[in-house]
């Protein structure tokens, strides 16, 4: 560990209920920057909502959310879209704008958020898509994709902007074993090559232990193991030793 190691995100005491039901219940982790965090837990248990909370998409009923050491809760609309733009965000269904060509999706926030010239922005936006594989396709509309061509272009447009983290919802579920582990390949270089955060929510258990410096399980709103991939599937917790040995 170095001595410049520094908090990507944390959770201080993060409580969340939607009317009267507890999603999270304090919950309190961190990871650094340049470390990867995957999130496991079964369906409902508040993954995606967690990932939500670090974008400040939704608000904790209580707790901090701090990124990059400031917390996010209750910022202005001015300083967070600079907290946003330190973030990638792979939604679960990748999101894409439907009536724009790949090339376009990956283009838009470019025009919109840097000063790129047109040259610049053709050449980042080429170079984007061929990372993910996808450097012939730019023509194409969503629609023309297949699954695992979509969740490419997800993740290409979250790191079009190259974040420090990156937040990756189910990036490679429904996906073949082969395209799948090359999504965490794509993944584990991002974070050896620009040093970005990852969090990533994943059923994938076996993707998990290949690229999660540290493991969080979260089980009925609580955050019943985190730690690495050896102490979680030590974990006194059932659930989270069940789910990291499987
Ligand atoms: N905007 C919302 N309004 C009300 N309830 C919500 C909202 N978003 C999420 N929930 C509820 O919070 C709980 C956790 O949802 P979340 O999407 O975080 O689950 P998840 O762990 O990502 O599950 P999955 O593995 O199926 O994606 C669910 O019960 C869901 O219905
Ligand atoms: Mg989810």
């Amino acid at each position: 560990m170095s001595e410049t190691q520094t908090i990507a995100v944390e959770f201080k005491h993060v409580m969340k209920s939607f009317g009267t039901k507890r999603i999270l219940n304090d919950v309190s982790f961190h990871i650094d920057q340049g470390q990867a965090l995957c999130l496991l837990g079964r369906s409902g248990t508040g993954k995606s909502v967690t990932l939500k909370l670090v974008m400040a998409l939704m608000r904790p009923d209580s707790g901090e959310v701090c990124v990059d050491q400031d917390n996010v809760v209750g910022m202005d609309e001015k300083h967070l879209s600079l907290v946003r733009r330190k973030m990638g965000y792979l939604f679960q269904d990748a999101a894409l704008f439907d009536s724009l060509t790949l090339y376009e999706n990956l283009a838009l926030p470019l025009s919109r958020l840097t000063r790129k010239s047109k040259d610049e922005i053709e050449d980042v936006v080429h170079r984007t898509l061929t990372d993910v594989g996808l450097g012939a396709d730019g023509a194409k509309f969503p629609s023309a994709l297949s699954g695992g061509m979509r969740k490419r272009a997800g993740l290409a447009r979250a790191l079009v902007l190259e974040p420090k983290i990156l937040l990756a919802d189910e990036p490679s579920s429904g996906l073949d074993r082969i395209t799948a582990a090359e999504i965490d390949e794509l993944l584990m270089r991002q974070k050896a090559e620009r040093g970005t955060a990852l969090i990533i929510v994943t059923h994938d258990v076996r993707g998990a232990r290949r690229v999660a410096d540290r493991v969080a399980v979260l089980d009925k709103g609580n955050l019943v193991a985190f730690g690495s991939v050896d102490e979680v599937s030590r974990s006194e917790n059932e659930v989270a030793r069940k789910l990291i040995t499987e």
